[in-house]
């Protein structure tokens, strides 16, 4: 699978973990940045990876922030995305198993190293479910639709 990463300031120091753990798990990583530690604003970034995502240019996103919430809250307003911000395993597995997030959020202020890692992995190695859980997913699409 092919992964965006993105990354604000606030999130620098996480996203070389997240890329490793990645790569280790078998998995492409396209890094859009942001790649220095000047103040940027995690909007800009959360739309850059979100636009590979649209473009069919990765299947997967993973943006960092200082606590993930501004990235989810971004990246949740472009239509077919679903950005789940977790800091547990349980979390980032039942993210995509039920609500099929084609985007983690991770805060790196909030998460150490090791809980980032096992996060990851149960993100990138769960299935969506389908099913009753497909049923509720196109609500979401058309909640989008309608507003
Ligand atoms: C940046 O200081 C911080 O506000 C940002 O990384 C993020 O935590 C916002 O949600």
């Amino acid at each position: 699978m092919k992964f965006v990463l993105a990354n604000d300031h606030g999130g620098i120091d996480l996203e070389p973990v997240v890329k490793e753990k990645l790569e280790d798990l078998g998995h492409e990583v396209i890094h859009v940045g942001t790649f220095d530690k000047n103040s940027c604003d995690y909007s800009d970034f959360a739309v850059k990876a979100c636009e590979k995502i649209k473009a069919g240019e990765a299947d997967f996103g993973v943006l960092i922030c200082g606590t993930g919430l501004g990235m989810s809250i971004s990246a949740n307003k472009i239509k077919g995305i679903r950005a789940a911000c977790v800091s547990e395993p349980f979390s980032a597995k039942m993210s995509r198993a039920h609500n099929n997030a084609n985007i983690l959020c991770l805060g790196a202020r909030v998460i150490g190293s090791e809980l980032c890692k096992m996060i990851v992995e149960e993100f990138a190695t769960t299935d969506f479910e389908g099913d009753r859980h497909q049923r509720r997913i196109d609500k979401i699409s058309k909640i989008e639709e309608n507003n």
